[in-house]
């Protein structure tokens, strides 16, 4: 058996916490031959919820868990990490615009990067859940400067498996024979999830999804906004925003990049190189593959004129969303 690893997950007290800690103590992260130490980093009123959290840990006497440490000091938490799930961020409260959301979260993750600097592995992988993921990452990473940038990603799997599923159910396949679907941009409501490249085995043959649903109509409208609005769909359903279907995708999304994603692309956000003609410097959701540890955009692909729209206006978001932070960063 290897040696175990040191995992952090913020927000651990909350409610992605509460089914992410199980996917990654049960192996299904890091693999099944790979023990984690798992760090628990949750703010100070939450100690006693997490203490909770942390007897049920115990409590399902998994091999693989070597060890948890919970704490409401960033510094300790972070200390020789090797992955990092920036769950925790403040819940957006009754009557407060998206700006103050912004701010307030902003300003965790500059404390938080500037922890992770001074006591991460300098190979740390971090992955942002905590809303809004994508400009998250970038004060994160701009604060944890001794840190590669390409070690900083927001997720968009929850959007990618929203996606998936959304067209193997259209088509009526099981949802592993879709693959190749794209989300680009913010998560929030400018994402372009992107069918045009995606592809499905039905009867044994693969195929493009687009000819497969031969519906241009819906994939350029009722796919997109159903994928968009799915949380919001969450939330009204279950008076709770998407928790068990998040934590899934923040598995995936470490999963993927520590062992690879195999002949499959997956979307990630990661620091744009300005390819397919997005601002750089923004986190911005690619397709990307990933192998040995290391994510990489996948080049060449067309952009239609419906699709440069899309990916202008969610560029255009992450721009501006960029500059607020910066500018909240500076007091
Ligand atoms: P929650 O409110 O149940 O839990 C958040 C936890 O973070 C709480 O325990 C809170 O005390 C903790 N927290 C707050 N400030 C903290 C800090 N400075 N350091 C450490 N912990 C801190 O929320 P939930 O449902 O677990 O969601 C967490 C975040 O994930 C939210 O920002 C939500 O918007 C986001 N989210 C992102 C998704 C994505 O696809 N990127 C999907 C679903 C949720």
């Amino acid at each position: 058996m290897a040696e175990p690893i040191k995992v952090v997950v913020t927000g651990a007290a909350g409610q992605i916490a509460y089914s992410l800690l199980y996917q990654i103590a049960s192996g299904a992260v890091f693999g099944p031959n790979q023990p984690v130490y798992l760090h628990l980093l949750d703010i100070a009123p939450m100690m006693g919820v997490l203490e909770g959290v942390v007897m049920e840990l115990a409590d399902c006497a998994l091999p693989l868990l070597a060890g948890v440490l919970p704490t409401a000091k960033p510094e300790e938490a972070f200390k020789d990490v090797v992955a990092a799930f920036l769950v925790g961020a403040m819940p957006r409260k009754e009557g407060m615009e998206r700006k103050d959301l912004l701010a307030a979260n902003v300003r965790i993750f500059k404390e938080q990067g500037q922890a992770l600097d001074k006591v991460a592995r300098k190979d740390v992988k971090v992955l942002v859940v905590g809303n809004p993921a994508n400009t998250n990452a970038l004060i994160c990473s701009k604060y944890a400067p001794s840190i590669p940038k390409e070690n900083f990603t927001a997720m968009t799997r929850l959007d990618q498996n929203r996606a998936q599923s959304q067209l193997a159910a259209k088509i009526g396949v099981p949802v592993q024979n879709v693959k190749n679907v794209i989300i680009w941009g913010n998560h929030s409501s400018t994402q372009f999830p992107d069918a045009s490249n995606a592809v499905v085995t039905v009867g044994g043959a693969q195929k493009p999804v687009p000819a497969a649903i031969n519906d241009d109509a819906y994939l350029k409208s009722t796919f997109v906004t159903t994928v968009q609005k799915r949380g919001a769909a969450v939330i009204a359903a279950r008076k709770m925003s998407s928790a068990l279907s998040a934590a899934k995708a923040a598995s995936d999304h470490m999963r993927d990049w520590f062992l690879g994603s195999g002949d499959r692309w997956v979307s990630m956000g990661v620091v744009s190189d300005g390819s397919y003609g997005t601002p750089r410097d923004v986190v911005f959701s690619f397709p990307v593959t990933t192998a040995n540890g290391k994510w990489k955009i996948v080049q060449g692909l067309t952009i239609t004129d419906f699709a440069r729209q899309m990916l202008d206006a969610t560029g255009k978001e992450l721009a501006e969303e960029k500059q607020e932070a910066l500018d909240v960063c500076k007091d």
